[in-house]
C-alpha cells in the first residue's frame, strides 16, 4: 500500500535507551572466526550495545518512552495510543506497549505491539499516523525496542556480527506542524521470501524450538539494496516531493554498503543521511528511532525538517514514511 495525505501531524519528541555494555568487533573475533577489518569493510559496524541481565525489551522501551515524554511538554494522560515494534518480544502477552502505558501513566491509552522486524518501526509509525488521521487519536507514542542479543546465534558469524540491543521512542502529535502538507507512506512485503530471514517463537515442523535469528545474508542484501531505492522514489512521488525537499534521510541501519548504494542511486548526499550502525550495529526496529535520537542530540534535527525514514528486513517487509519533525532543538 502507498499513499499521501495532507496533514499537520508531526513528530514532536524522541527518546532512547542505549545499554551501557559495548561489544566490540575484536571481542566477537574471539567467539567466531572473523576480524574487525572484515566486519568494518563488509558492514560498517565497529561495535554494538548488549542489554544487561537486568534489562529487558520492556524496560528499554519504558526508558525510551519516559525520555521522549521528558523532552516534550506532553502529559502522559494525553497519550491516546502506544504502539511498540519488536522482533525480540519476551512474551506473547501482555504487550510491551501495555506495560509501557502503565509505567509512564498513559492511563487513557490503547496499546498494541507489532511484529514486522526491521520494517516494524515504520509500520508502527504509519499506523499511529493513520489513527490520528482517522480522528481516533491526537497523540501517539511509537516505540521500537530490541534485545536481539538474546535471539542471536553467537556461533554463527554470518549474523552475530550484525545485531545489537536498544530502544527508541517518538511522540506523534496532531496539530504540531504550523501548516498542512502531505505525509507519505508505503508499506510492503514479499512473503515468498519470508524464510530468507526469520526467527521462530514456537516449535515448528515437529522440531525443537530454535530461538535464533536465521538469515540468507546474500538474498536479504539483494532485496535491501533494491527496495531502499524503489520505495523511497515511490514515496517521494506520492507526496509530490523530490530529493531536494528532504532534510534528513533516516534509513534502517542494516549495513553501510546497503545504505551507501541506496543513497548514491537516489542522488542524495551522505551528509544528509543519519548513520549510527558503526556504534550500535543493526538494532532492527529500534534503529530508526535511535538514529532520530542521535540526530537530535547532535543538533541535526530542527523544527520543520522533513524526514524520510526507510525500514526493511524480515518479512521480507519494507516501510517508508515521510513526515515532519517539530520537536524542540536539543
Ligand atoms: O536488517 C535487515 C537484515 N539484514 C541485512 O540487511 C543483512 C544483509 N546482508 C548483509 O549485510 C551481508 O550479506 C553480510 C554482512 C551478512 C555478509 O556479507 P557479504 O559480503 O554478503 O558476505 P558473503 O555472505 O557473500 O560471504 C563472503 C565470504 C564467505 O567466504 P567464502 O565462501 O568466499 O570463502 C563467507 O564465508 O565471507 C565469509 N564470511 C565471513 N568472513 C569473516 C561470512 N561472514 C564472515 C565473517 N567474518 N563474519
Amino acid at each position: 500500500m502507498i499513499g499521501a495525505t495532507p496533514s499537520d501531524i508531526a513528530i514532536v519528541a524522541v527518546g532512547a535507551a542505549i545499554p551501557e555494555r559495548v561489544l566490540t568487533n575484536d571481542e566477537i573475533s574471539q567467539m567466531v572466526e572473523t576480524d574487525d577489518a572484515w566486519i568494518v569493510e563488509r558492514t560498517g559496524i565497529r561495535e554494538r550495545r548488549i542489554a544487561a541481565d537486568h534489562e529487558s525489551v520492556t524496560s528499554l522501551a519504558i526508558t525510551a518512552a519516559r525520555q521522549a515524554l521528558d523532552r516534550s511538554d506532553i502529559a502522559p494522560a494525553e497519550i491516546d495510543l502506544v504502539i511498540t515494534s519488536t522482533a525480540s518480544p519476551e512474551r506473547s502477552f501482555p504487550s510491551i506497549s501495555a506495560l509501557v502505558a502503565d509505567d509512564v501513566g498513559a492511563h487513557s491509552a490503547g496499546a498494541l505491539d507489532v511484529l514486522v522486524a526491521c520494517a516494524g518501526f515504520a509500520y508502527a509509525l504509519a499506523h499511529g499516523i493513520a489513527q490520528i488521521q482517522a480522528g481516533f487519536a491526537t497523540t501517539v507514542m511509537v516505540i521500537g525496542s530490541e534485545v536481539l542479543s538474546r535471539i542471536t546465534d553467537w556461533e554463527d558469524r554470518g549474523t552475530c556480527i550484525l545485531f545489537g540491543d536498544g530502544a527508541g521512542a517518538v511522540i506523534l502529535r496532531k496539530g504540531a506542524a504550523p501548516s498542512v502538507e502531505p505525509i507519505a507512506v508505503e508499506l510492503g512485503v514479499d512473503g515468498s521470501k519470508g524464510f530468507d530471514l526469520y526467527g521462530d517463537l514456537t516449535p515448528r515442523d515437529g522440531q525443537p524450538l530454535d530461538k535464533c535469528i536465521r538469515m540468507n545474508g546474500n538474498a536479504v542484501y539483494r532485496f535491501a539494496t533494491q527496495v531502499i531505492v524503489d520505495s523511497a522514489k515511490r514515496v517521494l512521488d506520492a507526496g509530490g516531493y523530490t530529493q531536494d525537499d528532504i532534510d534528513l534521510l533516516v534509513p534502517h541501519q542494516a549495513n553501510l554498503r546497503i545504505i551507501e548504494s541506496g543513497v548514491q542511486r537516489l542522488g542524495f548526499p551522505m551528509e544528509r543521511t543519519v548513520i549510527t550502525l558503526d556504534r550500535y550495529g543493526n538494532t532492527s526496529s529500534a534503529s530508526i528511532p535511535l538514529c532520530l535520537d542521535h540526530a537530535w542530540r547532535t543538533g541535526r534535527l530542527q523544527p520543520g525538517q522533513r524526514l524520510l525514514m526507510m525500514g526493511l528486513g524480515g518479512g521480507l517487509a519494507w516501510g517508508t514514511c515521510l513526515i515532519r519533525w517539530m520537536g524542540d532543538p536539543a
